[in-house]
């Protein structure tokens, strides 16, 4: 099939017809004309892959790794960085009006990364590969879970590139364990303390030993969480936590604990998140482990941060703790903290998951009616639902709804990949 592109879709697809199918393929840039192979057909639409590239679009530029469009990390490397904003903020405004009824017209701030070495945490695969069946590190490719082999990732910081080069050596020189699956490394602030969580299907020696080697072949690693699968067992070796430097405060994260990937844009992120707001009482939902609760709390009076998570709401704790701020945390879910809240907050700060925010949660938020509200997310089909339930969408039937949008904001924590992360900033209706 030859297929015109006319667009580029939430995904990291581009999206054209033929014959009255609409046909997604990736790797591809609007106004180019493709040939694509079907991959799946189905009543409605076609997923193809690419096999020749007939006009080719003047921005068409040289992914610079090798393994671009066989790994699955990465879906924009064909397009050069300036370019990829653009295309993002156009998925993000389409994404609100087809999916939320949202119709925003005023700008959208975008927020820009360094396009390359972002990346702060990284989680490898470990997997036969080749004709000898050797262990190999990589990533998945995508949509699969075959492994795409790796010797280099240009979105990785130095310290997590460093760290992959030291793990691939130790695989060909067969000294690690034969069963190891899986290791995810998170790296400081400043790019040289590295906390490594590495998954083992069974144990062939002593936890000890492979703790020692990882310890004192990788550098930087400060401390090692290693799990069993087969038996879901956990040893750690090290404080089981580093210290993360954000917006003036100091922030633990634990092994099991989120926290921001993009090294470049965390500190402009809270700011944004702060903006002006001061006043009596914030809520922080969804909180891990304090990012924007400590800084909130040198803004109001009191914050309450709420993280569901036992291991984040223990770092959030220690945090709090250490920061010595007139923040409090709670460890519960946000629907069941809302349903029980009565006191009316100034400011809420909502950063969900992908899955969003719960109907119900929503509800609550209506029923406390904060004056302000700034919702940051990495899913804009669950933003764009939500917001719909906080604005009232374009729908006259149901009247205006309680909050009205002031801000969008996009912030590139995503480079080369198809991820929008958005900060949507409301104010309610008088
Ligand atoms: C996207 S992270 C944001 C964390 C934090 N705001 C930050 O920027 O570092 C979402 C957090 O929400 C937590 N979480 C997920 N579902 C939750 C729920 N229903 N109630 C409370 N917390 C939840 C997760 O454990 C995770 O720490």
């Amino acid at each position: 099939m030859d297929v015109k592109i006319e667009k580029l879709v939430y995904g990291g697809e581009g999206l054209g017809h033929h014959e009255g199918h609409t046909v997604f393929v990736p790797f591809v840039l609007p106004d180019e004309v493709v040939t694509v192979q079907p991959v799946e057909r189905k009543k409605k639409f076609v997923r193809g892959r690419v096999s020749h590239v007939l006009t080719p679009s003047p921005q068409r530029a040289t992914p610079p790794c090798p393994h671009f469009a066989v790994c699955g990390g990465c879906h924009y490397q064909h397009i050069p960085y300036e370019a990829q904003l653009p295309y993002k903020t156009e998925i993000l405004r389409e994404t609100f009006r087809r999916l939320g009824r949202v119709e925003w017209g005023g700008p959208i701030q975008t927020h820009a990364s360094p396009p390359f070495g972002y990346r702060n945490r990284a989680q490898w695969k470990i997997r036969p590969a080749g004709a000898a069946a050797k262990n190999a590190i990589g990533y998945f490719q995508a949509g699969s879970s075959t492994l795409c082999a790796v010797d280099e990732c240009p979105v990785l910081s130095p310290r997590l590139a460093e760290t992959l080069a030291g793990l691939r050596d130790l695989l060909a020189e067969s000294r690690l364990p034969a069963k190891l699956r899986e290791v995810e490394a998170f790296t400081d602030d400043a790019d040289r303390k590295v906390l490594l969580n590495a998954s083992v299907e069974t144990f062939d020696g002593p936890p000890e030993s492979l703790a020692s080697l990882l310890l004192t072949a990788l550098p930087g690693v400060e401390t090692i969480l290693l799990q069993e699968i087969s038996r879901d067992r956990y040893e750690l070796f090290g404080p089981g936590f580093i210290h993360y430097h954000a917006a003036g405060n100091r922030c633990r994260v634990g092994h099991l604990s989120f926290f921001q990937v993009n090294r470049f844009l965390i500190e402009e992120l809270v700011h944004t998140v702060l903006a002006e707001e001061r006043g009596k009482l914030a809520l922080d939902l969804f909180a891990g482990v304090g990012l924007f609760t400590l800084p909130l709390a040198k803004r109001f009076e009191r914050v309450v941060g709420v993280e569901s998570d036992l291991a984040a709401a223990r770092d959030l704790q220690a945090n709090i703790e250490e920061s010595k701020g007139n923040a409090q945390q709670v460890n519960a879910a946000v629907e069941s903290l809302l349903t029980e809240w009565q006191e009316r907050p100034d400011y809420v700060v909502l950063d969900p998951p992908r899955a969003g925010v719960s109907d119900g949660a929503l509800r609550q938020l209506l029923r406390l009616g904060p004056p302000r509200l700034a919702y940051l997310s990495c899913d804009p089909a669950t933003l764009a639902r939500d917001l719909r339930v906080l604005t009232g969408g374009l729908d006259p039937a149901a009247g205006p709804g309680a909050y009205q949008i002031a801000e969008v904001h996009l912030f590139d924590l995503f480079p080369q990949t198809y991820h929008i992360e958005s900060l949507v900033r409301l104010k309610r209706r008088e």
